[in-house]
Protein backbone atom coordinates (compact mmCIF):
# COMPACT_ATOMS: atom_id res chain seq x y z
CA UNK A 1 0.00 0.00 0.00
CA UNK A 2 2.56 2.32 0.82
CA UNK A 3 4.23 1.64 -2.36
CA UNK A 4 0.92 2.56 -4.39
CA UNK A 5 1.13 5.73 -2.55
CA UNK A 6 4.37 6.46 -2.78
CA UNK A 7 4.38 5.73 -6.74
CA UNK A 8 1.23 7.53 -7.11
CA UNK A 9 3.01 10.66 -4.96
CA UNK A 10 5.40 10.17 -8.01
CA UNK A 11 2.64 9.91 -10.53
CA UNK A 12 0.85 12.81 -9.56
CA UNK A 13 3.55 15.13 -9.40
CA UNK A 14 5.07 14.88 -12.69
CA UNK A 15 1.82 15.35 -13.98
CA UNK A 16 1.39 18.99 -12.02
CA UNK A 17 4.67 20.01 -13.27
CA UNK A 18 6.46 20.42 -10.49
CA UNK A 19 9.88 19.44 -12.01
CA UNK A 20 11.14 23.16 -13.45
CA UNK A 21 14.10 21.91 -13.99
CA UNK A 22 13.65 18.70 -16.28
CA UNK A 23 15.77 18.08 -19.25
CA UNK A 24 12.11 15.99 -20.63
CA UNK A 25 10.98 19.26 -21.22
CA UNK A 26 12.81 20.93 -23.81
CA UNK A 27 12.20 24.47 -24.71
CA UNK A 28 15.09 24.88 -26.90
CA UNK A 29 16.56 23.96 -30.26
CA UNK A 30 19.20 22.78 -27.81
CA UNK A 31 17.69 21.04 -25.24
CA UNK A 32 15.14 19.77 -27.55
CA UNK A 33 18.50 18.13 -29.40
CA UNK A 34 19.96 16.39 -26.50
CA UNK A 35 16.49 15.42 -25.38
CA UNK A 36 16.03 13.74 -28.94
CA UNK A 37 19.46 12.33 -28.26
CA UNK A 38 18.29 10.65 -24.71
CA UNK A 39 15.12 8.87 -26.12
CA UNK A 40 16.97 7.50 -29.26
CA UNK A 41 19.84 5.98 -27.10
CA UNK A 42 17.23 5.29 -24.58
CA UNK A 43 15.45 2.64 -27.20
CA UNK A 44 17.96 1.35 -28.39
CA UNK A 45 19.42 0.33 -24.47
CA UNK A 46 15.40 -1.31 -24.12
CA UNK A 47 15.61 -3.32 -26.95
CA UNK A 48 19.26 -5.02 -26.03
CA UNK A 49 18.01 -5.01 -22.64
CA UNK A 50 15.09 -7.18 -24.13
CA UNK A 51 16.64 -9.02 -26.38
CA UNK A 52 19.62 -10.08 -23.81
CA UNK A 53 17.03 -10.93 -20.94
CA UNK A 54 14.82 -13.16 -23.94
CA UNK A 55 17.78 -15.13 -24.72
CA UNK A 56 18.97 -15.23 -20.89
CA UNK A 57 15.23 -16.68 -20.26
CA UNK A 58 14.81 -19.53 -23.38
CA UNK A 59 18.56 -20.62 -22.09
CA UNK A 60 17.67 -21.41 -18.53
CA UNK A 61 14.25 -22.78 -19.73
CA UNK A 62 15.61 -25.47 -22.27
CA UNK A 63 19.00 -26.07 -20.95
CA UNK A 64 18.68 -26.10 -17.51
CA UNK A 65 19.81 -29.44 -15.36
CA UNK A 66 17.37 -32.07 -15.21
CA UNK A 67 17.15 -35.52 -13.62
CA UNK A 68 19.10 -38.09 -16.03
CA UNK A 69 19.72 -35.79 -18.97
CA UNK A 70 23.01 -35.56 -20.04
CA UNK A 71 25.04 -32.20 -20.41
CA UNK A 72 24.46 -30.02 -22.81
CA UNK A 73 27.52 -30.40 -25.69
CA UNK A 74 29.54 -26.44 -25.23
CA UNK A 75 29.94 -24.86 -28.38
CA UNK A 76 33.34 -23.71 -29.41
CA UNK A 77 34.92 -21.32 -32.49
CA UNK A 78 31.39 -21.36 -33.87
CA UNK A 79 32.38 -18.66 -36.95
CA UNK A 80 29.06 -17.36 -37.83
CA UNK A 81 28.18 -16.78 -33.90
CA UNK A 82 31.25 -14.82 -33.34
CA UNK A 83 30.77 -12.47 -36.23
CA UNK A 84 27.47 -12.19 -35.58
CA UNK A 85 27.88 -11.09 -32.04
CA UNK A 86 30.60 -9.16 -32.99
CA UNK A 87 28.98 -7.02 -36.04
CA UNK A 88 25.44 -6.58 -33.57
CA UNK A 89 26.82 -4.39 -31.23
CA UNK A 90 29.69 -2.73 -33.11
CA UNK A 91 26.39 -1.88 -35.58
CA UNK A 92 24.78 -1.08 -32.33
CA UNK A 93 27.18 1.43 -31.27
CA UNK A 94 27.55 3.23 -34.73
CA UNK A 95 23.78 3.92 -34.60
CA UNK A 96 24.36 5.61 -31.10
CA UNK A 97 27.75 7.05 -32.48
CA UNK A 98 26.16 9.00 -35.27
CA UNK A 99 23.57 10.96 -33.46
CA UNK A 100 25.64 11.90 -30.40
CA UNK A 101 28.27 13.56 -33.02
CA UNK A 102 26.00 15.41 -34.84
CA UNK A 103 24.63 16.23 -31.14
CA UNK A 104 27.93 17.42 -30.35
CA UNK A 105 28.29 19.49 -33.35
CA UNK A 106 24.89 21.35 -33.27
CA UNK A 107 25.32 22.44 -29.90
CA UNK A 108 29.09 23.46 -30.33
CA UNK A 109 28.08 26.87 -29.42
CA UNK A 110 28.02 28.89 -32.64
CA UNK A 111 24.99 30.91 -33.17
CA UNK A 112 23.99 32.14 -36.64
CA UNK A 113 25.15 35.48 -37.70
CA UNK A 114 23.03 38.59 -36.02
CA UNK A 115 22.51 36.24 -32.56
CA UNK A 116 21.83 38.50 -29.10
CA UNK A 117 25.29 38.16 -27.91
CA UNK A 118 25.24 37.34 -23.87
CA UNK A 119 28.23 37.01 -21.92
CA UNK A 120 27.81 34.95 -18.66
CA UNK A 121 30.27 35.10 -15.76
CA UNK A 122 30.40 33.18 -13.16
CA UNK A 123 31.46 34.32 -9.34
CA UNK A 124 31.28 32.60 -6.11
CA UNK A 125 28.46 32.27 -5.79
CA UNK A 126 26.18 34.52 -8.50
CA UNK A 127 25.59 35.33 -12.01
CA UNK A 128 26.74 38.01 -14.05
CA UNK A 129 25.11 38.80 -17.34
CA UNK A 130 26.56 41.45 -19.62
CA UNK A 131 24.95 42.41 -22.65
CA UNK A 132 27.41 44.02 -24.99
CA UNK A 133 25.28 45.29 -27.40
CA UNK A 134 22.63 46.09 -25.72
CA UNK A 135 25.09 48.03 -23.33
CA UNK A 136 23.42 46.50 -20.07
CA UNK A 137 24.11 43.88 -17.57
CA UNK A 138 21.53 41.41 -15.43
CA UNK A 139 22.25 39.28 -12.34
CA UNK A 140 21.61 35.91 -11.42
CA UNK A 141 18.36 36.45 -13.65
CA UNK A 142 19.07 35.87 -17.07
CA UNK A 143 16.20 37.94 -19.38
CA UNK A 144 15.78 36.87 -23.19
CA UNK A 145 13.75 37.32 -26.04
CA UNK A 146 11.76 34.11 -27.17
CA UNK A 147 12.46 32.82 -30.89
CA UNK A 148 15.74 34.57 -30.85
CA UNK A 149 19.20 33.19 -31.36
CA UNK A 150 21.17 33.56 -28.81
CA UNK A 151 24.83 33.19 -28.06
CA UNK A 152 26.32 32.71 -24.69
CA UNK A 153 29.96 33.25 -24.16
CA UNK A 154 30.61 31.82 -20.68
CA UNK A 155 34.20 32.73 -18.42
CA UNK A 156 35.26 32.67 -14.84
CA UNK A 157 36.10 35.11 -11.82
CA UNK A 158 37.19 32.91 -9.85
CA UNK A 159 37.24 29.02 -9.60
CA UNK A 160 34.78 26.42 -12.45
CA UNK A 161 31.45 26.94 -12.60
CA UNK A 162 28.89 25.19 -14.63
CA UNK A 163 26.02 27.12 -16.61
CA UNK A 164 23.16 24.55 -16.84
CA UNK A 165 19.32 25.56 -17.85
CA UNK A 166 18.21 22.02 -18.14
CA UNK A 167 15.00 23.07 -20.49
CA UNK A 168 16.72 25.41 -22.32
CA UNK A 169 20.43 24.40 -22.82
CA UNK A 170 24.08 23.84 -21.27
CA UNK A 171 25.57 22.59 -19.12
CA UNK A 172 28.77 24.35 -20.06
CA UNK A 173 32.40 25.17 -17.97
CA UNK A 174 32.49 28.46 -16.93
CA UNK A 175 36.66 28.72 -16.98
CA UNK A 176 38.74 31.72 -15.92
CA UNK A 177 40.80 32.84 -18.98
CA UNK A 178 38.89 31.13 -21.63
CA UNK A 179 35.33 31.66 -23.14
CA UNK A 180 33.30 28.47 -23.66
CA UNK A 181 29.93 28.77 -26.07
CA UNK A 182 26.49 27.36 -25.82
CA UNK A 183 24.10 28.88 -28.39
CA UNK A 184 20.58 28.31 -28.16
CA UNK A 185 16.97 29.59 -29.28
CA UNK A 186 14.09 29.27 -26.66
CA UNK A 187 11.11 28.18 -28.33
CA UNK A 188 8.18 29.47 -25.81
CA UNK A 189 8.40 32.43 -23.39
CA UNK A 190 8.08 31.34 -19.04
CA UNK A 191 10.37 31.50 -16.59
CA UNK A 192 13.59 28.62 -16.68
CA UNK A 193 15.37 27.72 -13.43
CA UNK A 194 18.73 26.60 -14.09
CA UNK A 195 22.28 26.46 -11.65
CA UNK A 196 25.84 25.70 -10.96
CA UNK A 197 26.66 22.25 -12.05
CA UNK A 198 30.26 22.18 -11.43
CA UNK A 199 31.24 22.14 -8.00
CA UNK A 200 33.01 25.46 -6.57
CA UNK A 201 32.72 25.69 -3.26
CA UNK A 202 30.57 26.19 0.15
CA UNK A 203 27.44 27.35 -1.63
CA UNK A 204 27.68 25.70 -4.98
CA UNK A 205 24.27 24.21 -4.50
CA UNK A 206 23.09 27.71 -3.60
CA UNK A 207 24.08 28.74 -6.76
CA UNK A 208 20.70 28.87 -8.71
CA UNK A 209 19.63 31.10 -11.58
CA UNK A 210 16.56 31.81 -13.38
CA UNK A 211 16.22 33.06 -16.80
CA UNK A 212 13.21 34.67 -17.93
CA UNK A 213 12.52 34.13 -22.08
CA UNK A 214 9.75 36.98 -23.28
CA UNK A 215 8.31 38.25 -25.95
CA UNK A 216 9.92 40.79 -27.73
CA UNK A 217 8.00 43.79 -26.61
CA UNK A 218 8.30 42.26 -23.09
CA UNK A 219 12.10 42.02 -23.37
CA UNK A 220 12.57 45.56 -25.18
CA UNK A 221 10.60 46.86 -22.00
CA UNK A 222 13.10 45.11 -19.26
CA UNK A 223 16.28 45.98 -21.41
CA UNK A 224 14.41 49.67 -21.16
CA UNK A 225 14.38 49.80 -17.52
CA UNK A 226 17.92 48.54 -17.27
CA UNK A 227 18.97 51.17 -19.35
CA UNK A 228 17.47 54.12 -17.37
CA UNK A 229 19.02 55.40 -14.28
CA UNK A 230 17.83 53.99 -10.60
CA UNK A 231 14.70 55.17 -10.01
CA UNK A 232 15.17 58.63 -6.80
CA UNK A 233 13.44 58.03 -4.23
CA UNK A 234 10.18 60.86 -3.23
CA UNK A 235 12.06 63.64 -0.50
CA UNK A 236 10.71 62.52 3.00
CA UNK A 237 9.80 58.70 1.88
CA UNK A 238 11.50 56.11 3.64
CA UNK A 239 13.20 54.83 0.75
CA UNK A 240 14.66 58.01 0.82
CA UNK A 241 16.39 57.99 4.36
CA UNK A 242 17.27 54.31 2.80
CA UNK A 243 19.41 55.97 0.45
CA UNK A 244 20.97 58.20 2.98
CA UNK A 245 21.77 54.49 5.30
CA UNK A 246 23.11 53.10 2.33
CA UNK A 247 25.30 55.84 1.59
CA UNK A 248 26.95 55.77 4.92
CA UNK A 249 27.03 51.98 4.97
CA UNK A 250 29.54 48.94 4.31
CA UNK A 251 27.11 48.45 1.21
CA UNK A 252 28.92 51.06 -0.95
CA UNK A 253 32.17 49.46 -0.81
CA UNK A 254 30.86 46.43 -2.59
CA UNK A 255 28.06 46.94 -4.88
CA UNK A 256 27.10 49.49 -7.50
CA UNK A 257 24.19 51.85 -7.70
CA UNK A 258 24.52 54.14 -10.44
CA UNK A 259 24.96 57.80 -9.35
CA UNK A 260 25.37 56.68 -5.41
CA UNK A 261 28.30 53.77 -5.17
CA UNK A 262 30.86 51.95 -7.45
CA UNK A 263 31.67 48.50 -5.44
CA UNK A 264 32.62 45.79 -7.54
CA UNK A 265 32.73 42.88 -5.47
CA UNK A 266 28.96 41.87 -5.08
CA UNK A 267 26.28 42.46 -7.82
CA UNK A 268 25.26 45.74 -9.10
CA UNK A 269 22.10 46.98 -7.14
CA UNK A 270 21.04 49.71 -9.53
CA UNK A 271 17.62 47.47 -10.18
CA UNK A 272 17.44 44.80 -7.85
CA UNK A 273 13.91 45.92 -6.60
CA UNK A 274 12.87 44.45 -10.36
CA UNK A 275 14.31 41.13 -9.90
CA UNK A 276 12.13 38.27 -8.98
CA UNK A 277 14.89 36.98 -6.59
CA UNK A 278 17.80 37.26 -4.22
CA UNK A 279 21.25 35.85 -3.45
CA UNK A 280 22.03 34.21 -6.47
CA UNK A 281 18.41 33.34 -7.42
CA UNK A 282 18.16 31.37 -3.96
CA UNK A 283 15.05 33.23 -2.27
CA UNK A 284 12.59 35.11 -3.61
CA UNK A 285 12.25 38.87 -3.14
CA UNK A 286 10.54 40.22 -0.65
CA UNK A 287 10.70 42.06 2.43
CA UNK A 288 11.23 39.55 4.85
CA UNK A 289 14.04 37.77 2.98
CA UNK A 290 16.14 41.05 2.44
CA UNK A 291 15.49 41.88 6.04
CA UNK A 292 17.72 38.56 6.75
CA UNK A 293 20.01 38.51 3.93
CA UNK A 294 21.12 41.80 4.71
CA UNK A 295 21.31 41.31 8.48
CA UNK A 296 23.30 37.97 8.08
CA UNK A 297 24.15 36.61 4.46
CA UNK A 298 26.47 33.36 5.71
CA UNK A 299 23.96 32.26 7.60
CA UNK A 300 21.51 31.81 4.90
CA UNK A 301 24.44 31.14 1.89
CA UNK A 302 27.65 29.59 3.36
CA UNK A 303 30.93 31.24 2.65
CA UNK A 304 28.80 34.36 0.66
CA UNK A 305 31.55 37.42 0.91
CA UNK A 306 28.93 39.78 2.53
CA UNK A 307 29.40 40.33 6.27
CA UNK A 308 26.81 39.95 8.58
CA UNK A 309 25.37 43.89 8.87
CA UNK A 310 24.66 45.79 12.32
CA UNK A 311 22.27 48.34 11.71
CA UNK A 312 19.41 49.21 13.55
CA UNK A 313 15.72 47.73 12.88
CA UNK A 314 14.92 51.52 11.62
CA UNK A 315 17.66 51.69 9.52
CA UNK A 316 17.20 48.23 8.47
CA UNK A 317 13.56 48.90 7.43
CA UNK A 318 14.32 52.15 5.39
CA UNK A 319 17.21 50.36 3.48
CA UNK A 320 14.93 47.37 2.66
CA UNK A 321 12.64 49.99 1.40
CA UNK A 322 15.15 51.71 -0.81
CA UNK A 323 16.44 48.35 -2.15
CA UNK A 324 12.47 47.90 -3.35
CA UNK A 325 12.24 51.06 -4.76
CA UNK A 326 15.23 50.22 -7.20
CA UNK A 327 13.14 49.39 -9.90
CU1 LIG B 1 29.41 27.72 -9.19
CU2 LIG B 1 29.07 25.44 -8.51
Amino acid sequence: MRLVLALLLLFLTACSGQFPQSVFAPRSDFSTELAGLFTNIFWWAVAVFVFVEMLLLIAIARFRARPGAAHPKPVHGHTALEIGWTLAPALILVFIAVPTMRAIFATSGHAPEGALRVEVIGHQWWWEYRYPTLNISAYNELHLPVRTAIQVDMTSADVIHSFWVPRLGGKRDLIQGRTNRIAFRADSTGEYWGQCAEFCGASHANMRLRVFVESDSAFQRWVDQQRAAPATPAKGSPAEAGERVFRRSACIGCHTIAGVAQGKVGPDLSHVGGRATIAGALFPNTTETLHRWILNAPSLKPGASMPPQNVSPQDLDALVAYLQSLK
